[in-house]
């Protein structure tokens, strides 16, 4: 039995948007190491942040130095993992920013919980789509390597699952496109999301 009293706070979330003049979202990109989710998230909060939108993201090696330290790869610390980052989430969008998650997130049903969690109307899913051979070409981190060897366990792809999503709102095809091409994409696809009403009202 737990005996909480949750405070409400006296600043509304509408006062909260008025403020920063944009509408909170939250860009998730799921897909495996190495295909290109940190490259992609970075250069959008890069964009958003220069158009002038309270920006911020949330990325699985950052995440797990810190709050999720005590985390490991397995299928449950996978889910704890996400639910935490989920819970964040919520809290930030509650605070009126835009924020972007790049985890590998390999399970559909820890997806689904984001979702839950903060309303599914504020979530655009990015499936970042690549091959699991040009990830493994690529290797940039070299864990594909010593996840052959065995010396990482449960690696995604090679020792534990990936789930594609079944109805991402974006594919972004990066073993066939260029960043540059997929980032124009993202953009073209996301940034209309965020657009106060009033914001044209400002700039006018
Ligand atoms: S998730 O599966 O729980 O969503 P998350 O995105 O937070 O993963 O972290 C993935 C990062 O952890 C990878 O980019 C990689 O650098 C590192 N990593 C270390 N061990 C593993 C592993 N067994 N499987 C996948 N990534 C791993």
């Amino acid at each position: 039995m737990h005996y909480l009293y949750p405070q409400q706070s006296e600043v509304s979330h509408e006062q909260r948007t008025q403020r920063l003049l944009q509408r909170p979202q939250l860009v998730w990109f799921t897909g495996l190491s190495g295909s290109g989710k940190s490259t992609l998230a970075l250069q959008l909060e890069s964009y958003l942040f220069h158009e002038g939108y309270s920006v911020y993201l949330l990325d699985g090696d950052n995440v797990r130095n810190g709050l999720n330290k005590d985390l490991g790869f397995s299928e449950q610390d996978r889910k704890e993992n996400i639910r935490r980052v989920g819970e964040v989430a919520k809290l930030m969008l509650d605070a009126g920013l835009i924020v972007l998650c790049a985890f590998i997130s390999p399970y559909e049903e820890e997806r689904n919980l984001v979702k839950s969690i903060v309303g599914a109307d504020k979530v655009t899913e990015i499936y970042v789509a690549c091959s699991l051979e040009v990830c493994e070409q690529r290797d940039i981190k070299g864990l594909y390597a010593k996840a052959r060897k065995g010396i990482i366990p449960n690696f995604t792809g090679i020792s534990a699952p990936y789930q594609a999503p079944a109805a991402p709102d974006l594919v972004l095809q990066t073993d066939t496109e260029s960043i540059e091409e997929s980032l124009q994409k993202l953009i073209r696809h996301v940034a209309p999301k965020f657009l106060h009403p009033d914001k044209a009202l400002v700039k006018v």
